[in-house]
């Protein structure tokens, strides 16, 4: 299984990355007692950021443009928003993060406030600890009109343990926000094509594999925890890992070889040798250039 250590093309080359759910926040009324709303976000509503320095403001009014697939947002989402105050013109939020790691922040918005009524009224900076990641976000000239929904999402690096969203008003007095969403990105594992998998379970199955052999859970992934006598190659153009290899000679096997082994389109080589397993290597087998078998 290490035979292909210095050629192999390791996932990690790849910037391939899966979104996984730290935090979402809903600056919701308390009709939402813990709703999922849509997906698999959970959204988690608060009436304030605290420190007495912000108000909200609700609509029963329908809001245009809230998202299709693949993000679906409730409308409920935009009806609800929170407005900073003269007293404290910045809106703050603060959510504690592992250090040093990468986060997807989306920050959802809908000008819902009668106070302002076209474009150029309500301008503002928003901060993520402290650096400008979006200038001069006027939602209703970016949605194109009020009662729209603007989602902006940003990825940064947190190098400390806090991660601060700061809207700063430019133009009028007050900022506005409706949702915030922090997603921790990390890296996807691809996973062995699914009907190499089948065709190891068949195999598996037939052979009457010994339990000390294992073949639970993925046979490619994680690397180090290869399915013993499973040899695998990583295809690049799939994202996927395929089987290139099975060396399961003098391993005591019985039964028969299914059918299924046909399916392995990747194989490059067989090793049943000092088995009794019964049967041939399919002749669809054809790419299999180097078969020792039975
Ligand atoms: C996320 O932000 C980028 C950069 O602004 C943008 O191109 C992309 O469309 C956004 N994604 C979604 C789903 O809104
Ligand atoms: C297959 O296994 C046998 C027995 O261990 C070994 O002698 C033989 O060299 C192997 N064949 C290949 C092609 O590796």
């Amino acid at each position: 299984m290490s035979r292909f250590n210095s050629t192999m093309a390791y996932p990690h080359f790849f910037f391939f990355f899966l979104l996984i759910l730290l935090s979402s926040l809903s600056l919701s009324s308390s009709d939402y007692k813990g709703n999922h709303w849509g997906g698999d976000r959970f959204w988690f509503g608060v009436q304030t950021f605290g420190q007495g320095g912000d108000k909200h403001v609700s609509t029963e009014r329908k809001i245009r443009k809230v998202s299709g697939g693949p993000n679906y947002y409730p409308e409920q989402l935009y009806q609800f928003a929170l407005i900073s105050t003269d007293s404290q013109p910045d809106l703050a939020y603060t959510i504690e993060v592992e250090p040093n790691k990468k986060f997807s922040v989306w920050l959802h918005f809908a000008e819902i406030d009668q106070q302002v009524t076209g474009v150029g009224k309500r301008v503002f900076d928003v901060l993520i600890n402290g650096d400008v990641a979006f200038k001069d976000v006027d939602i209703a000239k970016m949605s194109g009109d009020l009662f729209t929904a603007l989602v902006l999402n940003k990825t940064v690096v947190v190098s400390g343990r806090s991660l601060t969203i700061t809207l700063h008003p430019t133009k009028g007095k007050h900022a506005i926000i409706n949702a915030i969403e922090v997603f921790e990105v990390v890296r996807a594992e691809s996973r062995t094509l699914t009907d190499e998998v089948k065709a190891l379970h068949s195999l598996k199955k037939a052979i009457g594999l010994p339990v000390r052999l294992g073949w639970n859970g993925d046979p490619c992934v994680p690397q180090q925890h290869a399915w013993s006598g499973v040899d695998c190659l990583f295809d690049a153009h799939r994202f996927k890992w395929v089987i290139d290899g099975l060396d399961l000679d003098n391993q005591g096997l019985g039964g028969y070889v299914p059918k299924d082994i046909a399916k392995l389109h990747h194989l490059q080589s067989i090793n049943f040798s000092g088995n009794s397993i019964r049967g041939g290597i399919p002749s669809t087998l054809g790419t299999v250039t180097s078969l020792e078998t039975l």
